[in-house]
């Protein structure tokens, strides 16, 4: 999909890679960039850093009611919705000792705002016989994420519900990408420490090295362009997941090696 002149709507666009895909659609003339966040005064500034075609909404993603209101909002504001980046994520750490509010928190924001935001969008979508969702899932959906099973639990659902759409909807004209990146710099990584190599050593989401989000979001729009469903802004992705499928035996070996790496020393 040429991203020109087309009506875009980002979730989680107040900071990270949300605000780089604002950014970036803004950069490829879109024709409106619906900036949706719980963070209502960062969503205002990356909508007013872009200007009159941007537009602020603040949104509760963990919730069904405030995903509705959202897409209701632009599509009655400024017309179909084309392109729909389903992108706010949290990270709950722990394994399955966290809490139930953490467990119900990640699993409304990671999966249930992406089902909620497709049951809204599908419909329209469907009819038109064309519409683009592009779901953010991570590296932590396809391998794991060493320290958080939430994390790893919820993404890896994203990219279940993500193939699943892509499958189910493709000859309906919709299309469906799904972005796994590692690292990234953002307030999720400690962006504000990233002079700190210490953060890099001790997180397995930094052993290819950080992105800049504006890097991620130039990859993400030409893969929009291309309509590819699996974006890899860091490519060894693509070798852990074929070691992974290979020899389960042998890859769960190697990860754990890595946790064992990763554990402070006294
Ligand atoms: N940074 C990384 O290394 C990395 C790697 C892989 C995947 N991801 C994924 O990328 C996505 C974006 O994260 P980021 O790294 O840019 O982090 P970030 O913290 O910079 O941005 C996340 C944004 O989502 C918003 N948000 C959080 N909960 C929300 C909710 N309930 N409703 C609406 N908005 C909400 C936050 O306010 C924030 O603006 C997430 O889904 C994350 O899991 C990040």
């Amino acid at each position: 999909m040429d991203v020109a002149d087309r009506v875009v709507v980002v979730t989680g666009g107040a900071s990270g890679i949300g605000r780089a895909l604002c950014r970036a659609a803004a950069a490829q003339g879109a024709r409106v960039i619906v900036v949706a966040d719980i963070d209502a005064a960062g969503a205002e500034a990356v909508a007013h850093e872009l200007g009159e075609r941007a537009a602020a909404f603040r949104t509760d993603v963990a919730s069904g009611a405030e995903v509705n209101a959202l897409v209701e909002f632009a599509e009655s504001t400024y017309g179909a919705i084309d392109l729909f980046f389903a992108n706010a994520g949290i990270l709950v750490p722990g394994g399955v000792e966290a809490s139930d509010e953490g467990w119900e928190r990640i699993w409304h924001v990671n999966v249930m705002s992406h089902v909620w935001a497709t049951r809204a969008l599908l419909p329209g979508m469907l009819a038109r016989g064309e519409g683009y969702i592009v779901i953010t899932a991570s590296a932590a959906g396809l391998l794991t994420q060493l320290g958080s099973a939430p994390y790893s639990v919820t993404k890896h659902a994203a990219v279940g519900l993500a193939e699943w759409l892509a499958i189910t909807h493709y000859d309906a004209g919709i299309r469906v990408s799904c972005l796994c990146p590692q690292g990234v710099w953002t307030n999720m990584t400690g962006a504000g420490q990233r002079r700190d190599l210490r953060a890099v050593a001790q997180s397995t989401a930094g052993r290819d090295g950080f992105l800049e989000a504006e890097v991620v979001a130039d990859i993400v729009l030409a893969a929009v362009a291309e309509e590819r469903f699996l974006i890899l802004p860091h490519p060894e992705v693509a070798t852990y997941e074929h070691r992974r499928a290979d020899d389960r035996e042998r890859w769960l070996t190697g990860m754990r090696r890595v946790q064992a790496s990763l554990r402070p020393r006294a």
